[in-house]
Parts: C-alpha cells; structure tokens; sequence
C-alpha cells in the first residue's frame, strides 16, 4: 500500500471509528442465510432487540414494518421513538435481486444512495430474525450491521444468546452488539398494521 492509502485508510478508520459503525479488515464473512425464506410470511412487523451499533438509529423502541407491494418487493417502514417524544420514521423498499436466493434482498432508503445488503440469516416468522448486512470497502475493509428482530419487544435472553453464537459461528464479529431500549415504547404504533 502507498503511504496516501495507508493515510486513507487510516482516516476512513478515524470517520468509521467516530461515527460508532462497526468495520473490520478483509472481506464480508458469508453467513449461510434462512433455507426456503417465505416473504410472505415474514410480513408485517418486528421489533429490535438487539444490535450492531448503527449511525442512522439514534432513538429507542425501533421497529420495522413490511409490506409487500409486489413480487419480490418489500415496503419498509423503520420508526423510532426520539428523546424530545416525536416519532422518527423512513421509508424504504427491498428487492429480492435474484429469485433463487429469496432471503438476500437489497435494501434503498434514498434514491441515488446505494444499496444495502438485508440477508435473513434465520427466522421462524413468528418470533425470531436474525438479520444481516454487510458491505466491502475497496477490497481491504468490510463494514457490517447485524440486528436480532422479535415479533414482540422482548425476547428471552436465553433466544438472544443462541442467535449471536449461530451468528458468530460464522465469522461474524458481534462483540460490539447492544442491546435495544424497548421500555416507554406506549407512543409507537403496535400490532401487525402500519
Ligand atoms: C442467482 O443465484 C444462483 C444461485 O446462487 C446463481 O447460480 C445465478 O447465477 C444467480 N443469477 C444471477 C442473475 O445473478
């Protein structure tokens, strides 16, 4: 590497490590992802309750909705509640890119900004998803964000544990992974609907 490469590279580490995201040196690790994924079936809501850290969540009791607007395309709708009361909430659509690999979509929440992975790594639709997503900078570096999703706001630790170690078997690093505030969430929407 050229000494401008390592000054780079050193300060898009300075940025990364500033900004709470979580980067690592060498390539994607390739977690095997949930066999047989039924969009259909993981429609509707979930909550987090755990994560890698991420720069874009900054309240409490997140939450996704999916909607399907047609084959193959996911409405999502991430909302959070935020320290002043207001709900923060963004827009976005997922692709399943290519049919045969269902449970790896591509995630856009602005047009114009690239994609972003969204691997289910595992669920079972009605309690648990394991999601994952994961991005190689330059070939040299690879910056991830992994969430542990619950179809209610919490999920017995016990769960918890067992999906970061199937997560971590494969060489994804989630020593970083916090757990989500899902406590005072009576101001977010609730059940299945919007
Ligand atoms: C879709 O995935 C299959 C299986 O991994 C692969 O063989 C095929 O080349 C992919 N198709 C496209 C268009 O990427």
């Amino acid at each position: 590497m050229s000494r401008k490469m390592v000054v780079f590279f050193m300060l898009l580490a300075l940025i990364v490590a500033v900004n709470g995201q979580t980067f690592h040196f060498g390539s994607c690790p390739t977690p095997p992802v949930q066999q047989n994924f039924d969009v259909g079936k993981y429609l509707g809501r979930w909550y987090e309750i755990a994560r890698l850290p991420a720069v874009f969540e900054k309240g409490k009791c997140n939450q996704a909705t999916y909607s399907l607007l047609k084959e193959g395309v996911v409405k999502v709708v991430n909302a959070e509640l935020l320290k002043n009361g207001e709900i923060n909430s963004i827009e976005g659509q997922a692709t399943v890119t290519n049919s045969t690999q269902p449970a790896k979509l591509d995630v856009t929440f602005f047009k114009g900004i690239a994609d972003a992975p969204y691997w289910v790594i595992s669920t079972d639709y009605t309690s648990y998803s394991v999601v994952y997503s994961c991005r190689n900078v330059f070939g040299l570096l690879y910056v991830d964000f992994a969430w542990i999703l619950a179809r209610s706001r919490t999920l017995p630790d016990s769960t918890v544990s067992q999906l970061r170690g199937d997560l971590e078997s494969h060489g994804v690093s989630l020593r970083g992974m916090t757990l989500s505030d899902q406590t005072g969430c009576d101001a977010m929407p609730e059940g299945q609907g919007q």
